[in-house]
């Protein structure tokens, strides 16, 4: 039953958990239950579902930087499947969700390109209860597919 849960499906479960009186406390459990759930759903991943829906329009649907918007952009989109190989091999899923978030960027780093999605995803999901945590939960779960797809 688990592994048929879809993302949508997934936030719903959570926010039930949460209003049951759940807690910060536990919002990293949370995550882990829930991207494991995910993880588990294997014909239709939910971070494959989100990246088409938000991301693939700049990356492209391989996620190399192709996408059809790439060329009316100043900087290029990264080829998000090479990010572990030129770290080193290391893929740093904690930062990648802040690059995903983007509400900390570093001003030194200068203007972004990329949209700034802690911001976006906190607007769609404004009217649903633990707008943020589902925020939390969309950039752990694209960071989490992204990490799938390195070569
Ligand atoms: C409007 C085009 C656009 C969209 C849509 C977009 N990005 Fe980006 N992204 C960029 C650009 C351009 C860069 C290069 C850095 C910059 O200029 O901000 C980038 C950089 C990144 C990086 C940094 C990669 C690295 O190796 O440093 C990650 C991670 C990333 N994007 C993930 C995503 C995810 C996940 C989504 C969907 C939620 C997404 N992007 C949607 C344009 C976009």
């Amino acid at each position: 039953m688990a592994a048929r849960l879809t993302l949508p499906e997934l936030l719903a479960m959570v926010d039930a958990m949460r209003l049951r009186g759940w807690r910060v406390a536990s919002l990293l459990v949370n995550i882990a239950v829930g991207t494991r759930i995910l993880a588990a759903n294997a014909a239709e991943p939910a971070g494959a579902e989100l990246y088409r829906r938000y991301c693939a329009s700049c990356h492209g649907v391989a996620a190399q930087g192709d996408g059809p918007v790439a060329k009316e952009l100043r900087k290029a989109p990264t080829d998000l499947t090479t990010i572990a190989q030129r770290a080193g091999g290391r893929f740093d899923e904690a930062a990648i969700m802040a690059v995903i978030d983007g509400r900390r960027a570093v001003a030194a780093h200068g203007p972004r390109e990329m949209p700034v999605w802690g911001a976006i995803f906190d607007a769609e999901l404004t009217d649903q209860p633990y707008t943020q945590y589902t925020t939390l939960l969309r950039a752990k779960v694209l960071a989490e597919y992204l990490n799938s797809i390195q070569r």
